[in-house]
């Protein structure tokens, strides 16, 4: 499949990182377990954010691989809020890859959606708490003095 180059949402990612060969499969590509892991991550740090405190992943609701992931790519995590709950909060996690540095092309390679509760220190389900940004991005927060 063509790279489709496509640029990266502006603002901050939620997580940059740069895979090693250590995360490769037994193909040459990085592992799908690794973007997984790592989108899992990014959802719950925004999830987290607006929890403001424990959260645990309660369902991967969709999640899309469009595009391999090689070493050498830079691969940029981000995250945005679609639904607060009761208890629950569902995150968009949109995964960008950064190639060829000598020629750069943006890629994006993932997208997924998972849903995150709130649990209070014994692990039990929280009410969330009301919201005092009405999002943590770049983008929204107040310009600087
Ligand atoms: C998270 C946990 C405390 C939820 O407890 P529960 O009593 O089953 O919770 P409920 O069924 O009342 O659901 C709680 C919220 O999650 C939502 N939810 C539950 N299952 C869901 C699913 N499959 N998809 C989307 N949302 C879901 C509910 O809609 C509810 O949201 P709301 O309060 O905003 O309306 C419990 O399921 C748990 O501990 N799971 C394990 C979490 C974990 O270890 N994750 C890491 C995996 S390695």
């Amino acid at each position: 499949m063509m790279d489709e180059a496509v640029h990266c949402p502006k603002r901050q990612p939620t997580l940059r990182l740069a895979p090693m060969p250590g995360n490769e499969n037994m193909f040459g590509d990085i592992f799908g377990g690794w973007v997984m892991s790592n989108v899992d991550i990014a959802g719950g740090i925004e999830a987290m954010r607006h929890a403001r405190g424990r959260v645990a992943t309660v369902a991967v609701n969709s999640f899309q691989f469009h595009q391999p992931i090689s070493s050498g790519d830079v691969v940029s995590f981000y995250t945005e809020v679609v639904h607060m709950g009761r208890t629950s909060i569902t995150v968009q996690v949109q995964v960008f890859a950064e190639r060829r540095p000598q020629k750069p092309i943006v890629v994006k390679v993932t997208e997924a959606i998972l849903t995150y509760v709130a649990l209070d220190k014994e692990g039990q389900k929280r009410t969330l708490p009301p919201a005092i940004w009405p999002e943590l991005n770049d983008a929204d927060a107040p310009p600087e003095p």
